[in-house]
């Protein structure tokens, strides 16, 4: 289906696409022709170095939805080439504003790309399966070892295949995982599937500000920024990698639950110390404003520290971690109540780096034993991905590792 729908030559005919009214009027079939919104019709380019999804779109999208498959058993080697291939080419049409084919859902026919991204990964349990190598799997992408308060439901948890699908709106991410699961049918099957969310476009004056979270923190300040000299040696893998991961990175997931009717009761000046950040402004207890560098020295007139040695910030910063560092994009999620009445909802907390041993397990090791935010959280579910480079025009995703 997808294969034979000629992907190269219509990918560049995307950003003309426009979708058919279906007012009362006009019978589905009629000629009227409006143009997609602004939203509608942006594009993040699929094809590239890099898979899109980690660093592009700059501004994270509103929507997402994080998918984890296990193969079927027996499943070989050209089936998961077959699958990769296929989902390679879906998600270069689907990315595109594309429909796959004449039978994909018309649901989706009158959608744009609404900056839709696909980013694919391998987790651990996918190497000793359907002719990849055990031998083959990177140390790098060993389970993640256990850490102090986990509280891991394995039922949403780890996959031998990954995928991370976010656009501005939640019916283009809705029909991805779709089309992408009716691909997988017979080769693999779905493990775990958890929505996030994180700000719609243009609900706030400034698109660039740092998102908020549900504690209603400004999260992501410190994050390291693409302009850094060491950006892409601390997220992307490098020569030191495998050779068919460089250019790919590692991508923790971690489904951490908020325990929110507690840090609600929590005064806001408690709260700001458990972080060390002001609410308000993002600033630093040590003073400025939200992009002011952290004074994890500085002291307040009572000669006590200004950021407390249990910080969120003191003990996850590079500076506590033989400078390990990882790039944070989570999403929100809320699932309703849990069966006590309390919310269940949280952080999709998503990490990027080059090795997870010289980032998220570290930092979550020094985090787990003594951040002040523990009693407020819950580390559900968690999982480990190899994200590979991204697929020029003509490749797929992964060929490095299965050709
Ligand atoms: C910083 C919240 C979990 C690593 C921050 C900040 C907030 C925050 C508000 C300050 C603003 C910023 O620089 O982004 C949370 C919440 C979490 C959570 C609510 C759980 C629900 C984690 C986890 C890790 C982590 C699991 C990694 C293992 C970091 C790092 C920083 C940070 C590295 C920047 C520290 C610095 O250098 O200043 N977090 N975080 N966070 N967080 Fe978290």
């Amino acid at each position: 289906l997808v294969a034979a729908a000629g992907v190269g030559g219509l990918v560049g005919a995307a950003a003309t696409v426009s979708l058919r009214s279906e007012s009362a009027a006009a019978p589905s079939t009629g000629a009227a022709v409006v143009p997609l919104s602004d939203l509608g019709a942006r594009i993040v380019p699929f094809h590239g170095a890099r898979q899109a999804g980690i660093v592009t779109p700059l501004r994270q999208q509103a929507h997402a939805v994080l998918v984890a498959f296990d193969l079927e058993n027996g499943v070989g080697r050209d089936a998961l080439r077959t699958l990769l291939r296929d989902w390679t080419a879906a998600a270069a049409r689907l990315t595109a504003g594309l429909p796959l084919g004449p039978e994909h859902s018309t649901a989706a026919l009158g959608l744009g790309a609404a900056s839709l991204t696909v980013t694919v990964g391998f987790g651990p349990s996918l190497f000793g399966k359907a002719g990849v190598a055990a031998k083959d799997r990177p140390d790098a992408l060993a389970p993640l070892p256990a850490f102090a308060n986990d509280a891991l439901d394995p039922a949403r948890g780890d996959g031998d295949l990954g995928v991370i699908v976010a656009a501005d709106d939640p019916n283009v991410v809705f029909q991805a995982v779709r089309a992408l699961q009716g691909i997988a049918r017979g080769t693999a099957k779905l493990r775990w599937q958890q929505t996030g969310f994180a700000r719609a476009r243009g609900a706030s004056g400034d698109e660039g500000a740092t998102l908020r979270n549900l504690m209603g923190q400004i999260d992501g300040t410190n994050n390291p920024k693409p302009a850094d000299p060491d950006f892409d040696r601390r997220v992307f893998v490098g020569d030191e990698g495998p050779a068919w991961l460089r250019g790919g990175s590692y991508v923790v997931i971690r489904r951490i639950r908020m325990l929110l009717d507690d840090w609600d009761a929590l005064a806001v000046d408690r709260q700001e110390k458990v972080i060390g950040r002001r609410k308000d402004t993002g600033a630093p207890l040590s003073g400025g404003t939200e992009f002011s560098p952290v004074d994890l020295g500085a002291r307040g007139t009572d000669g006590r520290l200004a950021v407390a040695p249990d910080a969120h910030i003191r003990l996850a910063a590079a500076a506590s971690n033989a400078g390990a560092t990882v790039l944070r994009r989570g999403f929100s999620y809320a699932d309703g109540l849990r069966d006590d009445g309390t919310p269940d909802a949280g952080l999709l907390f998503l990490a990027w780096q080059a090795d997870p041993r010289k980032g998220f397990i570290p930092v979550q090791q020094r985090l787990a034993n003594g951040d002040a935010l523990n009693r407020f959280i819950r580390h559900e579910a968690s999982a480990l991905f190899a994200m590979p480079p991204g697929a020029v025009e003509g490749r797929y995703l992964g060929q490095e590792l299965l050709e």
